[in-house]
């Protein structure tokens, strides 16, 4: 099911996309990423991508309806040789053409323990809410948002007078390990899609 040929698309700065590149510098992660894609003309994952000499392109969604702007992002992806897609922080929502076209070969990551917390603002519904601990999910994409089968989830704890900021940055710290970690663990686990769940063949994150 999945491969080493990796496309990332983001809407912004790319600190993910940062060190899944420095986990595939040091040799931790085998694969290659080979294009970065931003619906943002000014995200930070394309200086990130240059920074590294990874190809990297803005795709303007200005004036596209959804099934076009996923189109050209399939072409593009296409076109590179890219087998596995990897989301960091990418805030639009794909057609179900997309989504069938490369079914369990996307992978996201949503900064809450799912199911708890899906779509926009994450770390504020979560200080709303009272929670002790949320984390941050690793997943397949699937039709709906934040809701495909999970490959790998960490735990965070809520501290005592947490703010916005002092959680999203406890959070994403962990996210930073735990994305190249799962998308090792999704490669070489032999993975296999049942229901909602994901079963790995060859070992656990
Ligand atoms: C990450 O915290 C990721 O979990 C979140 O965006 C941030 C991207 O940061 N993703 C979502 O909210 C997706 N719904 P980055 O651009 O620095 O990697």
């Amino acid at each position: 099911m999945p491969s080493r040929i990796i496309g990332v698309i983001s809407s912004g700065r790319g600190e993910n996309l940062r060190h899944i590149l420095e986990a595939v510098r040091s040799g931790y992660l085998p694969v290659e990423v080979r294009l970065v894609l931003a619906d943002q003309r000014e995200a930070g994952a394309l200086k990130i991508a240059r920074d590294y000499g990874v190809e990297c392109l803005f795709i303007d969604p200005a004036g596209l309806t959804r099934e076009e702007y996923d189109q050209k992002l399939a072409q593009a992806l296409d076109k590179a040789g890219v087998d596995l897609v990897v989301l960091t922080g990418y805030m639009r929502i794909f057609s179900p053409g997309f989504v069938r076209n490369y079914k369990n070969r996307i992978l996201n990551i949503h900064p809450a323990l799912l199911p708890s917390f899906r779509g926009v603002n994450a770390f504020k519904q979560a200080l709303d809410y009272g929670v002790k601990w949320t984390g941050t999910t690793i997943h397949l994409v699937d039709e709906e948002v934040d809701h495909g089968p999970i490959v790998y989830q960490v735990p965070v704890p809520v501290e005592e007078g947490d703010t916005y900021e002092s959680l999203k940055t406890r959070v994403q710290m962990a996210e930073f390990e735990a994305y190249p970690k799962a998308i090792k663990v999704f490669i070489e686990g032999r993975p296999r899609v049942e229901g909602r769940r994901l079963v790995l063949e060859n070992g656990s994150p």
